[in-house]
């Protein structure tokens, strides 16, 4: 008999809005006479988490009082600490035609196939730069997040969702695990506690060294890098995984690292995406998450440890998973071994620093960074990716 019970999902209970096969004909047929709705692949990933309950307590879309009180206190309107809007946007024509209480179809803008039915409780126009400021914390159009939003239409309808249609394309199939599967799989490897680990980027030295040092305190490590909508300039996710299969093969210990994709869009809110990025990774099973040097941040808008910082506004009850704060860290050439501020005493010129512009251009150009960034295994991926990358943009 196991003598310890797996951390709660946040809000007590994980959802499941994915409809049951039985009464999905039925819904699917009813379908085609509501209100379409299209929705973009950033959209249907949304769909997708809330349908396994990786959103877990929202059962749907945010109703207008649930996005106030998120946009200005950081919490949804019973009180649970939330801190990224969830929300449908809707074109300003179809308005209109849409009532409380009606059922409307998410329909894929690209494929035409219904992901979800959505009951509307809530029909709402928002304040775009209010939310940027609050949520991103700047109404500055170069920030990606900032101008995704102000690309969407200020109109947006909430209410639960039924799931009808899982996300079709079956990239990284073999990563892909739902919030009840990796809580199964993390329970049968006896693993009581498990760190988070989010990433958009490769795994480079400074990842390895803040994941390993966790490791040294919890039972296993749950690699879960962001496969959704990134920025146009990060690293295409396929080139990502496979660097992430060939550092897990030569340098992790197997039985203590579990890879599995998040299928979540990149909104590079910063210290907010940070609350939220942990409160999902609980769902998913974790007990830890960590959080590093300027955490889902982008350009200067965010400091160093403001994504640190901010989980200072919660206490750990509320939270649930407790977060891992990492410093900055680097390869210092005179310790000879990854280090950061906190156990190296050498100067700045005695570390090894590459800024990502600095990387991407390197890689670019076929230059090799140096093994004391990147193992250079992951190089050598990283430069046939970016090239087949750039290959690609040519051809198009
Ligand atoms: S993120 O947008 O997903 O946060 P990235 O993939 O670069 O970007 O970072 C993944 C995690 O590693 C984040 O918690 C980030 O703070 C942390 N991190 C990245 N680089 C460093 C570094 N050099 N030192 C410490 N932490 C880092």
């Amino acid at each position: 008999m196991k003598d310890w019970q797996m951390i709660k999902p946040h809000g007590g209970s994980l959802i499941n809005r994915i409809v049951g096969h039985t009464d999905r004909e039925q819904l699917l047929q009813e379908a085609d006479s509501m209100q379409p709705i299209l929705v973009d692949a950033w959209t249907i990933s949304d769909i997708e988490l809330i349908g396994i309950g990786a959103f877990s307590p929202l059962e749907g879309f945010m109703t207008e009082t649930d996005y106030q009180s998120v946009v200005e206190r950081m919490r949804l309107s019973d009180g649970t600490i939330w801190s990224i809007p969830i929300t449908l946007s809707v074109d300003p024509q179809i308005v209109p035609f849409i009532e409380i209480g009606d059922r409307v179809a998410l329909r894929g803008r690209e494929d035409s196939i219904v992901y979800a039915v959505l009951t509307v409780e809530s029909i709402y126009e928002v304040n775009q730069e209010e939310e940027a400021l609050q949520v991103f914390r700047t109404n500055d159009l170069a920030h990606p997040g900032v101008a995704k939003l102000k690309s969407k239409s200020p109109f947006r309808i909430g209410g639960p969702v039924q799931v009808l249609n899982r996300i079709t394309n079956d990239s990284f199939q073999a990563y892909r695990y739902d919030p009840q599967e990796t809580r199964a799989i993390f329970e049968s490897k006896g693993w009581r506690t498990v760190v988070g680990f989010q990433t958009r980027n490769p795994v480079h030295r400074a990842h390895e060294y803040i994941q390993k040092t966790a490791m040294e305190i919890v039972d296993g490590l749950f690699l879960n890098p962001l496969v959704g909508e990134t920025k146009s300039d990060d690293i295409a996710a396929d080139v990502r995984m496979h660097s992430y299969e060939v550092l897990l093969d030569r340098y992790y210990p197997q039985d203590r690292v579990f890879l599995g994709v998040f299928p979540a869009a990149m909104r590079y809110a910063g210290p907010r995406e940070a609350i939220f990025h942990a409160i999902v990774r609980k769902n998913y099973g974790c007990t830890h998450f960590i959080v590093g040097r300027d955490h889902a941040g982008v350009g200067d808008y965010y400091g160093t440890y403001e994504a640190q910082e901010i989980f200072h506004q919660f206490t750990q009850e509320e939270l649930g998973i407790s977060p891992l704060f990492f410093e900055h860290s680097f390869y210092c050439n005179k310790c000879g071994n990854m280090a950061s501020s906190k156990t190296c005493p050498h100067p700045q010129t005695d570390h090894v620093h590459l800024s990502g512009t600095k990387v991407r251009q390197m890689l670019k150009e076929g230059i090799m960074p140096p093994v004391q960034f990147t193992r250079p295994e992951v190089a050598g991926i990283l430069i046939e990716g970016v090239k087949q990358q750039l290959d690609r943009t040519v051809i198009i």
